[in-house]
């Protein structure tokens, strides 16, 4: 640039008059994230702030999620579909940052809607980004591949719900991955790199089972199907964002200690699902980004391989397991158990700013004459201030335990904070002065209608 035109900048800049004007916010989203190690109740949290929602968002993951919303006694299960899609009012919105496998999502969509009420009209109401990554069959089958080695090699895999979401995630970082956008473009040049990308799959697993030529016709199907619900992500989220006064979820799936970066690593998922993950798996600013609700449960679950510093493997454990029914909404595989541990719901916070917490499950609670709560970490007998990143350590971590009375009655019926029982009221509150973060609602049973909210 020459020196007047530099000039002439600055002297721009200089002059408000001349200044653009700042650009409004426009609307905020509402985020709801797992706290634990996922299966906290986001689904319930969801359906009862998507029952008035504009757009629901999903912004991360795949169908290695497993959100249950049961409405009218009728169970439904989402795994990749954001479950807020159950609002016959709201639009639902998969963003760039999740990975999607295509018959998983049509038979997901096909089984909810028909239960009870279904999914009226979900496929107008649904819009995919095209810069989200495909999961393949392929995918799967190298997930359950990997899983085999990890287990030959190490003596030990990482317990993954084998829906090729790691081999997914690894393709797009090494930037072989194939997107919506280039399903919907020429097919021919995607078949090539489909090829490709079989191809080098099979040098690296020669047992891999691969159907190249079955699956591609496949796709070409879901191709014509998806037409429809395609859109520029970023374009689609800026304008919601922008337009009219809107109330727009995003629903995270999976939870902060199976965050890649921030998670029990290597034993997390392969996305960011704490809230950096919102804004980048949407394609929006984090001035956008408004409350950010932390899903709790009363006690602690955790499903696969993994330290689990509060993990109880005895009658307690045995007890949260079957009273909490605690098995895998993807997988079937039963949840392994413990008690809070509020060094890790502190972490968690650390790092998403919650700005509430729903506790989830109370009533699961409900037989224990005497609970636990995990308040602090040792190491050789030394509390330690933060929440260790290396797995060795972790698992030689005690748990420094408070005991609370329990309160040996049924709070199934409760439906205001009064009408719990004093100790359970004792209890929600000692969670929410240790963790400092104020609790908007307490969960005492499966259905919409037991949502206990506080403010
Ligand atoms: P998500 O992955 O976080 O959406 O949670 P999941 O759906 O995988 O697991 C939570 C389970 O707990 C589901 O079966 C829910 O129906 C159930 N659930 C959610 N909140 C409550 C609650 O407050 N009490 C009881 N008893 N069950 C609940
Ligand atoms: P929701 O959204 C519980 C766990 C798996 C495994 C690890 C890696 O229902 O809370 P992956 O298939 O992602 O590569 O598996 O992460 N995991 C979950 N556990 N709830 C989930 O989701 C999970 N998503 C992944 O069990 O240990
Ligand atoms: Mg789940």
């Amino acid at each position: 640039m020459s020196e007047s035109g530099c000039q002439e900048a600055n002297d721009n800049r200089g002059n408000p008059e001349q200044r653009p004007p700042r650009p409004a916010v426009g609307n905020k989203v509402t985020v709801v994230l797992g706290a634990q190690w996922g299966d906290e109740g986001k689904g319930k949290v969801v359906d009862l702030l998507a029952q008035d929602a504009d757009i629901v968002c999903r912004c991360q993951g795949g169908n290695n999620a497993g959100h249950t919303v049961v409405v009218d006694s009728v169970e439904y299960d989402f795994h990749l579909l954001p479950s807020g899609i159950i609002n016959p009012t709201a639009t639902a919105f998969i963003g760039n940052g999740v990975v999607i496998h295509l018959p998983g999502l049509f038979e997901e969509a096909e089984k909810n809607d028909r239960k009870g009420n279904g999914l009226k009209g979900w496929d107008k109401r649904l819009i995919i980004s095209d810069r989200a990554h495909i999961v393949f069959d392929f995918h799967q089958a190298v997930d359950g591949v990997q899983e085999q080695q990890r287990q030959e090699q190490a003596g030990k895999n990482l317990g993954t719900t084998k829906k090729g979401i790691g081999p997914v995630y690894s393709a797009k970082a090494a930037r072989s991955g194939l997107r919506i956008c280039d399903l919907l473009a020429d097919f021919n040049q995607f078949s090539e790199r489909y090829k490709m990308l079989a191809q080098q799959y099979k040098a690296m697993y020669p047992t891999l089972e691969t159907d190249v030529e079955g699956e591609l016709l496949k796709l070409k199907n879901y191709a014509e199907k998806i037409k429809p619900m395609v859109r520029d992500g970023v374009h689609y989220m800026y304008e919601a964002l922008h337009g009219s006064p809107k109330k727009i979820l995003v629903e995270g799936a999976n939870a902060a200690l199976l965050d890649i970066d921030f998670g029990t690593y290597p034993f997390v998922t392969s996305s960011n699902c704490t809230v950096g993950g919102v804004c980048t798996g949407l394609g929006m600013p984090p001035q956008n980004v408004g409350e950010v609700y932390g899903v709790v449960k009363a006690y602690t679950t955790r499903v696969g391989i993994g330290a689990f510093p509060s993990e109880q493997k005895n009658d307690t454990g045995d007890l949260l397991q079957t009273r909490g029914k605690e098995v895998g909404v993807t997988t079937g595989r039963k949840r392994r158990c413990g008690w809070l541990d509020l060094v890790l719901i502190k972490y968690a916070h650390m790092i998403n700013g919650f700005t509430a917490i729903a506790l989830t499950k109370l009533d699961i609670l409900d037989v224990f004459s005497e609970i636990k709560v995990g308040l602090a970490y040792k190491v050789d007998n030394q509390t330690i201030p933060h929440f260790p990143a290396n797995q060795e350590v972790l698992q030689r971590v005690e748990v420094v335990y408070e005991t609370l009375p329990g309160w040996n009655s049924d709070t199934s019926a409760a439906r205001s904070f009064e009408e719990l029982p004093d100790n359970a009221q004792k209890y929600v509150r000692f969670i929410e002065e240790h963790v400092g973060v104020p609790l908007k609602w307490i969960g005492v049973g499966k259905s919409r209608e037991s949502m206990i909210q506080l403010f």
